[in-house]
């Protein structure tokens, strides 16, 4: 490509790259001499096997890698720091629960003694269902009922080594209670709250008002009633988490330095704590931006680690304690860059006002006034131009509400407006300097491409926490885009709208896009979504899980196809919101037995119709060609 407008060697550098034919290409992050993988040609064979878009990429390649890193970079800086301790990461699960998913997190973690964080009893039956490393621990957060440490004190028994995180001095009693009962102590954590508090969109999760974890006076209250019980040797584990998506790594040093402080008064009061576990909290560069901000971070993964190893290490020896191992709950930095949704644009509504009529006799005066400004229109007096323009054409909306105005002049105006806009447009184009002002009203002239995706189902945090994933077309990159658009998804929803985009200049209103052809497959690309989008979607307008397929790059420039997950059909959608298929299908029939009695529906009409219902209802719930 020309010119690298979306920021793809920013955001997406270790795993993508724009191929000569200017289609997107998937780098292998292990073999990086590899050639990149065509992403359309991907997605052509998917179609030809019959899997068509919209359709959720997983690419296991980069799982491997993210967790590769993560591991390689600890173990490096304990090398490099002199750190006695070890590492020992765990995926949290409420990140990513898919099947597939955790399958290979545990398959490719096994070397590493990677383990899993679960959150609720079925999480802790998806990690008990798992083979995890003898050395691998499962961290237990979360409130947890009877059933759950019951559960989690058995699985001790075939060699499971589940920690259950104390989050309320009421959970102690239980487990107690329960450990009694079974004869099996249990391996214990306490989740401390710290006073830090972080930036970030999860900055709730952290500080003095966090509904997470114990404060001082209850951590003192645990441990007094760990002591009076006998159980204080069971407590091995010392749990804080701060929130996802950390931007500053000051606040991470600051967190570690606290947490360590607990680690050292906690093991003063007895306890034989052996593992420090900081959560989760390291970040995911969206933007490519380098900075601390809401979509970006202000470190490096080395660097991350390099300071929690360094900040541990220093505060123990202060306290001359024996270096723990290290946990962390890293779910978003191992699996968002391995996901990637892709979809086809629809169609797209353009606000281009090409031409006008010239002015006639008939026209109203201030419609007059309005076609003048063309002749008056520069650099210079271009705020002004605007500023009248959308004067003139208030006042003839307001006349044409009271009748004053008729359906023919209110058109011209209309047309007239996109016109005199897109004349500004293009003066601006040849300015470096333009104002918020001018900005917007320029941005609520870019297209609208409607593109078959769900918002709601595919990228939830986009809608609810203005969460940035990057987009870019996946073709044509080698020319220029000279369409400027924002997104429109497939629900019924003006919510279902996109329009921040990650540029290699910064975030934008709009994204860059190419006129499409007629009949030409046009697709997008939204990159960095495996964490947490794919469980939190929903089934607005009844749009469900979209075509998922998992695939490993090959050395040759080519892919293996490991695993197809037919996304939802109209008839599951339909059962999830209490509809019987079956018991629908029998009330569409009885509707047009009456219309054949009633309205003279042929039988041949009536086996068409029903044949076409039963059809849409075994169907993808996305626009199908
Ligand atoms: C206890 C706990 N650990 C780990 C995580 C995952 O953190 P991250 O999104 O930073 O990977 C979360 C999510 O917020 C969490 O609540």
């Amino acid at each position: 490509m020309n010119e690298d407008i979306y920021g793809i060697k920013k955001w997406g550098d270790d795993i993508l790259d724009v191929l000569e034919n200017g289609n997107i290409g998937l780098k292998n992050p292990f073999f990086p001499q590899n050639p990149p993988v065509d992403l359309i040609k991907i997605i052509k064979s998917l179609n030809e096997r019959g899997i068509n878009c919209p359709v959720l990429l997983r690419v296991t390649d980069y799982l491997a890698f993210r967790i590769n890193q993560i591991n390689k970079s600890f173990s490096n800086a304990i090398k490099e720091i002199g750190y006695k301790g070890d590492y020992r990461g765990v995926f949290p699960v409420k990140v990513n629960q898919q099947a597939q998913v955790i399958d290979r997190i545990v398959e490719y973690g096994k070397e590493f003694d990677f383990g899993l964080e679960v959150g609720s009893k079925p999480e802790l039956l998806i990690a008990l269902a798992h083979d995890l490393s003898s050395k691998s621990t499962i961290i237990c957060n979360g409130i947890k009922d009877r059933e759950f440490i019951n559960l989690a004190l058995l699985s001790q028994k075939i060699g499971f080594k589940t920690i259950l995180v104390l989050e309320s001095p009421r959970e102690l009693d239980l487990i107690i209670e329960i450990s009694r009962e079974l004869g099996i102590l249990p391996l214990l954590g306490i989740r401390i709250k710290l006073t830090n508090k972080v930036s970030g969109n999860w900055s709730q999760s952290s500080g003095d008002r966090s509904a997470f974890g114990l404060s001082v006076e209850q951590v003192m209250n645990v441990i007094k009633k760990l002591k009076a019980n006998d159980y204080l040797d069971c407590l091995i584990l010392q749990h804080s988490h701060l929130g996802s998506q950390i931007p500053d790594i000051i606040e991470i040093r600051r967190a570690t330095q606290e947490a360590c402080r607990f680690f050292a008064e906690i093991t003063r009061q007895g306890a034989p704590l052996k593992f420090l576990d900081l959560g989760g909290g390291l970040g995911v560069d969206y933007t490519g931006e380098q900075k601390s901000a809401i979509n970006s971070i202000n470190y490096s993964l080395d660097e991350y680690c390099i300071n929690i190893v360094e900040t541990v290490k220093y505060e123990l020896d202060q306290s001359s304690l024996k270096h723990p191992t290290i946990i962390t709950e890293s779910g978003r930095a191992c699996i968002a860059s391995s996901s990637m949704l892709i979809f086809n644009i629809l169609e797209t509504t353009n606000f281009d006002g090409q031409k006008t009529e010239p002015v006639s006799n008939k026209d109203h005066p201030l419609l007059k006034n309005m076609m003048q400004i063309p002749e008056y229109l520069n650099l210079e007096r271009v705020q002004e131009c605007l500023n009248d323009l959308n004067y003139y054409r208030d006042e003839i909306r307001t006349l044409f509400r009271s009748g004053q105005i008729d359906l023919p002049n209110m058109a011209k105006t209309e047309e007239t407006y996109l016109y005199v806009i897109n004349k500004i447009k293009k003066v601006l184009s040849s300015s470096t300097e333009i104002t918020d002002e001018l900005q917007v009203s320029i941005d609520n002239m870019a297209d609208i491409y409607h593109g078959n995706f769900s918002l709601f189902q595919s990228l939830p945090d986009v809608w609810a926490i203005d969460q940035l994933h990057p987009i870019a077309p996946i073709q044509r990159l080698n020319e220029y885009p000279d369409r400027r658009a924002v997104l429109n998804d497939i629900t019924c929803d003006s919510d279902g709208m996109i329009n921040k985009f990650v540029l290699k200049d910064g975030i934008s209103n709009t994204l860059p896009l190419h006129n499409i052809e007629e009949n030409e497959d046009y697709f997008l690309g939204v990159f960095y979504i495996g964490a947490y989008q794919e469980t939190l979607g929903d089934l607005h307008n009844l749009f469900g899980d979209t075509n998922v397929v998992t695939i490993k790059l090959k050395d040759d420039g080519g892919y293996q196809l490991l695993h197809e997950q037919e996304g939802d059909t109209i008839s599951e959608v339909l059962s999830y919101v209490e509809y019987e298929p079956k018991d629908i299908i029998n009330r569409f029939k009885r509707i047009v037995e009456d219309a054949v009695r009633s309205r003279d529906l042929s039988l041949s009409e009536r086996k068409e119709l029903t044949l076409s219902f039963k059809e849409s209802i075994s169907g993808y719930t996305y626009f199908e060609k």
